[in-house]
């Protein structure tokens, strides 16, 4: 079955990011000329998803507000004869088919995929986190759904971490069975390093099947009190075989203020209009 369908857990509070988180979504914070979210919709979109379901909560209007028309700016746009404008602002609210639902309270990433249950029913889906922003000439979900049609099963994003970083994911063990996959064999949400069974760290993207819900419905808060997402698919794994997949990309925690920082200047000196301007101000400070 394909993947047609992909969920963006937007609740949390963006607590790294304070103060700015106190009133602007962590999600809407820009990324050179965009807000982070809309990269993770743009990686869907090149990867043939075709329904993005956004979990949101309160304080997250802008989330919504930003992927509907704006009726204000368009009238502006269209007196003042800014069609080039006009036609990007449009393009933002048709880009693909949003539906939203709400996580009433914060109990955990498991907790959100949960919430959409109903929106997904009994068919494969992706997960993306919109703050691990991932440059990469195919886009990641896209390597992702081809492992899936070879294996058909749930697939994870991986990536090798330095020591000092294993408490910050969940770090999966598996067996390498073909370049970059690995078949898991089990995984554990932030552990210590010492007590971590690799250095492979899960990133947020996920492929899974809709298994993943009787597992999700069971799992009791683990690590800081939360239903982890990553216990369930522990759980997942007594009766079915997950993957993972070491993509090939760049990834940058958006919700850490130096790789935010670092994140705007590579995806600035990948912007056609503003890259000789960014290299001669770097040049000149340094
Ligand atoms: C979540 C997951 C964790 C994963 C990480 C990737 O943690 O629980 O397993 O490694 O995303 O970014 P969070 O960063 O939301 O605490």
């Amino acid at each position: 079955m394909k993947v047609n369908k992909a969920v963006f857990p937007a609740a949390g509070l963006g607590t790294r990011l304070l103060p700015i988180t106190k009133s602007i979504p962590k999600e809407m914070l820009i990324l050179v000329d965009k807000p982070l979210i809309q990269y993770g919709v743009e990686e869907c979109i090149e990867s043939e998803i075709q329904d993005i379901i956004i979990i949101t909560g309160r304080g997250k209007t802008a989330i919504e507000d930003y992927f509907d028309r704006s009726i204000e700016h368009e009238i502006l746009l269209k007196e003042k004869g800014k069609h080039d404008l006009l036609q990007s602002v449009k393009d933002i609210a048709n880009m693909i088919n949003f539906s939203y639902t709400r996580q009433k309270e914060a109990l955990g990433l498991g907790h959100a995929i949960l919430c959409a249950q109903n929106l997904i029913g009994d068919e494969p889906f992706s997960v993306v986190l919109s703050d691990d922003i991932i440059d990469a000439k195919v886009p990641v979900m896209k390597q992702m759904i081809d492992i899936y049609k070879q294996y058909r099963y749930s697939v994870l994003a991986v990536q090798k971490v330095k020591d000092e970083d294993i408490s910050k994911y969940g770090i999966i063990k598996g067996t390498e069975i073909e370049k970059g996959v690995y078949k898991i064999e089990d995984l554990v949400e932030k552990p210590e390093k010492e007590e971590a069974p690799s250095n492979l760290a899960i990133i947020g993207r996920y492929i899974l099947t809709p298994r993943i819900f009787d597992f999700l419905k069971e799992t009791k808060p683990g690590k800081g009190g939360e239903i982890q997402l990553t216990d369930a698919i522990k759980s997942l794994l007594s009766v079915q075989p997950v993957y993972a997949l070491e993509f090939e990309g760049i990834r940058y925690d958006g919700g850490n203020k130096l790789e935010l920082l670092e994140a705007q200047v590579a995806f600035g000196l990948k912007n056609k209009d503003l890259k000789d301007g960014l290299l001669e101000f770097i040049k000149n400070i340094i």
